[in-house]
């Protein structure tokens, strides 16, 4: 299912059970404030390699709250995700970029990854985005596998792109454009993105 395809066919349940491993129900919420700020903090600086200082955490949530999102496990009361996104001009062009994205991993493989993104990217479409980026890195499977699934194109390869020396993939999701005649997608100007298999080719 692509992202577009997941925003428009969600009725956007702020709460939902899921299956797997334990039937936790999971309730979401958007960035409410700072007393939410250690949880985001807690669960990007432990599953993430990037190291990111508080400084950055506040550029994301103070400017932009409604792209953040939290997934808590509603009988424990704990944070168990999160998904940190911004939106602006870049080139020409008003695109929205997810910055990070984390699930704990006894709550992974339930979906609760995609709707985290789903809510962003809902946020960023109705705000006027054409577009949504990210990198991951090229050894990311999971990640890449799930933004693969929703829709986003490699268009990218960033060369040691990590403090890790890890490379990244630039992933990008284009939004179906309105106007008729147009070709739905159109690659970046600076013209050396591939193009791959997107679901609305
Ligand atoms: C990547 C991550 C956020 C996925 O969270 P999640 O809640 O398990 O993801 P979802 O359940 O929504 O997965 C949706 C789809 O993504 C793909 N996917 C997710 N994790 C995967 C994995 N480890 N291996 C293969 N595919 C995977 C699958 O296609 C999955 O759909 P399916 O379960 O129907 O097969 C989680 O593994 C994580 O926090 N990893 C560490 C941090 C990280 O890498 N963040 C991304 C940085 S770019």
């Amino acid at each position: 299912m692509s992202a577009a395809a997941a925003v428009a066919g969600s009725s956007a349940p702020s709460s939902m059970s899921g299956g797997g491993s334990g039937d936790a129900e999971i309730t979401y919420v958007c960035y409410g404030g700072e007393h939410h700020l250690p949880l985001v903090m807690s669960l990007v600086d432990a599953e993430l390699s990037e190291p990111y200082s508080i400084f950055t955490y506040r550029y994301f949530v103070y400017l932009w709250p409604q792209l953040t999102f939290l997934a808590f496990d509603a009988k424990e009361g704990k944070c168990v995700g999160t998904v940190v996104c911004k939106m602006g001009e870049h080139r020409g062009a008003f695109r929205g970029y997810i910055a990070m994205l984390v699930v704990l991993k006894p709550y992974r493989g339930r979906g609760i990854a995609t709707e985290l993104v789903t809510r962003s990217i809902r946020v960023m479409m109705e705000s006027g985005c054409e577009e949504v980026t990210l990198e991951a890195e090229v050894t990311n499977k999971g990640a890449l596998a799930l933004y693969g699934r929703l829709g986003f194109i490699r268009a990218k390869r960033l060369y040691r792109y990590y403090l890790n020396g890890v490379d990244a993939f630039r992933l990008k999701l284009l939004f179906p454009r309105p106007d008729h005649g147009l070709p739905p997608i159109m690659i970046g100007s600076d013209g050396d993105e591939q193009q791959m298999d997107s679901p609305y080719l």
